[in-house]
């Protein structure tokens, strides 16, 4: 059991569990980008400790980029504008795999594809260890998914809940929540 806040939550998936799942990813990722030039883009905060494993068993030559999303008040009065901070390499022609902790509704994976696709990469991927496939609304499905889960709130492994909860081995779920 986790306190975090206001909430109690319970463990959803065990490290053994999601150490397993990031092996059978890395072994997929290592067959289908043999003989590519990758830029493996993790995506800020939630994806730290995700990518920290799953390069471990990456054994391709991989450049690796830490970004972050933001939405800034633009300069005319259409609003909001997206950037992403944290590439520094060209992606010209290189194979672009976004890491990501959770795709929600995708509309985070969205922006970035927008944001990315103006350096011409080759491909653009995702990967992210956990998908909401109830909640999603986006054009671009994951391709490497470690756990679909149901459209319920979990914390944990780099997931958040108000910024606490991050540093945790397992993944929680609110307690009282089915799955
Ligand atoms: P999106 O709705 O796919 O754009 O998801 C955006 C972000 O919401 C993810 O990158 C997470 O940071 C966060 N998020 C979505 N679902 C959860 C959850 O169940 N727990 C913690 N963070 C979440
Ligand atoms: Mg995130």
């Amino acid at each position: 059991m986790l306190q975090i806040h206001d909430k109690t939550f319970e463990v959803f998936l065990t490290n053994e569990e999601i150490q397993n799942e990031i092996r059978s990813l890395a072994d997929r990722i290592n067959k289908d980008y043999a003989g590519k030039e990758v830029v493996f883009v993790a995506v800020l905060n939630g994806a730290f400790m995700f990518t920290a494993d799953l390069m471990k068993h990456v054994v391709l030559p991989a450049e690796i980029a830490f970004v972050k999303v933001s939405s800034y008040q633009g300069m005319n009065s259409t609003g909001r504008v997206d950037e992403v901070i944290g590439i520094t390499q060209p992606l010209k022609n290189k194979h672009v795999l976004i890491l990501e902790d959770i795709v929600d509704t995708g509309i985070t994976m969205e922006k970035l594809f927008t944001l990315l696709s103006v350096e011409h990469p080759a491909s653009i991927q995702i990967a992210a260890l956990l998908y909401k496939p109830e909640a999603f609304r986006g054009k671009h499905e994951p391709k490497y998914v470690g756990f679909s889960i149901p459209n319920k709130f979990v914390v944990g492994y780099g997931l958040d809940y108000n910024e606490l909860g991050r540093n945790t081995a397992d993944i929680y779920q609110l307690k009282g929540s089915s799955h």
